[in-house]
């Protein structure tokens, strides 16, 4: 969410409206091809599992998928959410820009005896039929593309007439911000009129993108907590190990030492101050919201 969240600004200057201009299309492939750099490296199967597994199961419940419905899980990852739904008997599509996360998300499907098709798709422009789908469902993905007003559009659209669109987005009051403010001295600056990802998280936000489009938007806060183990160095060290927007900002900084050795004690200053466990076996409290549209 490191890069990430600096890449989902770039290319917010897009227009909102309107048909895509050849300038907005080139921005979207330049952006898209980051994304997958990105998130191909580390271990997100390994980390989600690890520290946000339950978001997936928490917006499943929320969204109050059955079997036989047709449900699309946005920027999936490696399947958080969508094996969660398949689990109870859905027809799920997991679409995802990352390639690689798909296949992870395949792979651990075919073990449990699940069957979903996972499809490569930008959450900005999705490649499915107006109102395909009976549930809509993206935890801590859509959020990440620059365009909001496209992702909302895109996500209602695909959605049926009287269906659910429901988000687990981070809400730029919880620890995401302090988390995300920690990487921002080392990346380029966002582009000018650029808005946050955690924006997602405010309700005010979220009225505003799908208010006038839903018959009914429930929007309810919950945290999770992210343990680790070892203490908040451990913590660090995880994320630069598993997590690919950090081993992706940690490769850029490769050839500066000072700038890398700064980093790693901002990091651990975050990751000592942010604990709320102890110093052997840390806890970060993070808070996201729940959204739950039903399309008029
Ligand atoms: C934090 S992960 C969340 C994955 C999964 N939903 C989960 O709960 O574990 C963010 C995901 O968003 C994907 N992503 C980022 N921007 C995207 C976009 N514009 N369209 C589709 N996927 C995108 C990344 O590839 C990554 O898999």
């Amino acid at each position: 969410m490191l890069i990430a969240a600096a890449l989902a600004r770039i290319g917010e200057h897009v227009e909102r409206s309107g048909a895509m201009t050849s300038e907005t299309a080139n921005a979207r492939l330049e952006q898209a091809n980051e994304v997958r750099a990105i998130w191909a490296l580390g271990d997100y199967d390994r980390f989600a599992r690890d520290m946000v597994w339950e978001v997936g199961a928490a917006l499943v419940e929320a969204c109050g998928i059955e079997p036989g419905q047709r449900v699309l899980d946005v920027a999936a990852g490696t399947g958080n959410t969508a094996l969660r739904a398949a689990e109870r008997g859905a027809r799920v599509v997991a679409s995802d820009l990352t390639p690689e996360s798909l296949a992870r998300g395949r792979e651990a499907a075919r073990a449990a005896g699940l069957e979903l098709d996972w499809v490569e798709a930008d959450a900005q422009s999705l490649p499915f039929a107006d109102g395909a789908f009976d549930v809509v469902m993206s935890s801590f993905g859509a959020m990440w593309a620059p365009d909001h007003q496209a992702v909302a559009g895109e996500l209602l659209r695909v959605c049926r007439p009287g269906g659910t669109v429901g988000m687990a987005n981070f809400t730029p009051e919880g620890l995401i911000s302090d988390f995300l403010a920690v990487f921002a001295p080392y990346l380029p600056p966002p582009p000018p009129g650029s808005l946050s990802p955690a924006l997602w998280g405010s309700e005010e936000h979220a009225r505003g993108l799908f208010g006038d489009r839903a018959a009914t938007l429930n929007l309810t806060r919950r945290e999770y907590v992210e343990q680790s183990p070892g203490g908040p160095e451990a913590y660090r060290d995880y994320y630069k190990e598993t997590f690919g927007p950090a081993v992706a900002l940690y490769a850029s900084l490769a050839g500066d030492p000072d700038r890398t050795a700064a980093l790693d004690r901002d990091f651990l200053a975050f990751a000592t101050r942010a604990n709320e466990g102890t110093d052997e076996a840390a806890a970060y409290r993070y808070e996201y919201l729940v959204v739950v549209a039903r399309k008029g």
